[in-house]
């Protein structure tokens, strides 16, 4: 009977740390993933996410394309420059007003910033648990479709992400400083603009892998200034990889 009292303290000792990871586990993983839900019940909403320079030309056909839909159908996120806000003097849209991210950064085309601010916008998307696709657009995007058909399209017939990606043999822009974490085979090249599912657009926002390898080796050249001399030679050297046309492919990919 020793034996057996010795066998059930220990594995009520083994029991109670189990517990207690577990509890820890969960604790930090919610810290961290404060935007996760594991299943949502109600209407899903369409998270439309505006990545622009400034305000939105076309905010009319936006307008119109919004006109009678219901607002539990979709969310609209803005990232533009720093500083810049939409309201009643910069769009005639009211959906637009105070969209803007609060904590939208300064992009630099060709840079890792532009990857950056999409991330941002899906982060902040992520945070409403409605939000179950999420359609990444520019300043010149516009609507093929009207609304209905877009939603219904998206949301009851695809379980899918839509994303342009495809392999380009002799890809200059690949680095091969990124090996092994991207191999040359997982380098993919698509357009910036995709829609995503929940769990990709999670992918994107938790990566600490790709972007790091993106910001570290991805430089914009600078123009070639002929007094610079040597120097010159070294900026040009840098490595200009258009994250914004391979990130998403390459991070999925991977
Ligand atoms: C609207 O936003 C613009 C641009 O950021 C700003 O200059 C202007 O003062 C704002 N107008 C109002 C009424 O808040
Ligand atoms: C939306 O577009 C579809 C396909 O073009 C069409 O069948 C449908 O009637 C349109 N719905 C509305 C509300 O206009």
């Amino acid at each position: 009977w020793r034996l057996l009292l010795l066998l059930s303290i220990f594995l009520s000792v083994v029991g109670f740390l189990r517990t207690q990871f577990y509890l820890d586990y969960v604790g930090s993983a919610a810290a961290e993933m404060e935007y996760r839900v594991p299943s949502f019940v109600g209407d899903p909403k369409i998270a439309f996410l505006f990545l622009t320079r400034r305000d939105l030309p076309l905010d009319f056909l936006w307008d119109s394309f919004f006109e009678n839909v219901e607002t539990t159908h979709f969310s609209v996120y803005i990232h533009s420059e720093p500083g810049f806000s939409f309201n009643e003097t910069t769009t005639r849209t009211k959906l637009f007003h105070d969209r803007q991210l609060s904590d939208s950064i300064k992009v630099s085309w060709g840079e890792a910033s532009m990857i950056e601010a999409e991330r941002l916008l899906f982060r902040e998307a992520l945070r409403d648990p409605a939000n179950q696709r999420f359609i990444l657009l520019s300043d010149s995007c516009i609507p093929l479709y009207n609304f209905s058909y877009i939603y219904s399209y998206l949301i009851m017939r695809s379980p899918k992400s839509f994303v342009d990606s495809f392999t380009v043999k002799k890809d200059s822009e690949y680095n091969p400083l990124m090996s092994p974490v991207i191999s040359k085979k997982n380098w993919m090249k698509g357009s910036q603009w995709v829609a995503l599912v929940r769990k990709h657009a999670e992918v994107v926002v938790d990566d600490e892998i790709v972007f790091p390898l993106f910001q570290k080796f991805c430089k914009r050249r600078p123009a070639v200034v002929a007094s610079l001399g040597r120097k010159n030679d070294i900026l040009q050297k840098q490595h200009n990889c258009i994250p914004d046309e391979h990130y998403v492919q390459t991070l999925l990919a991977v």
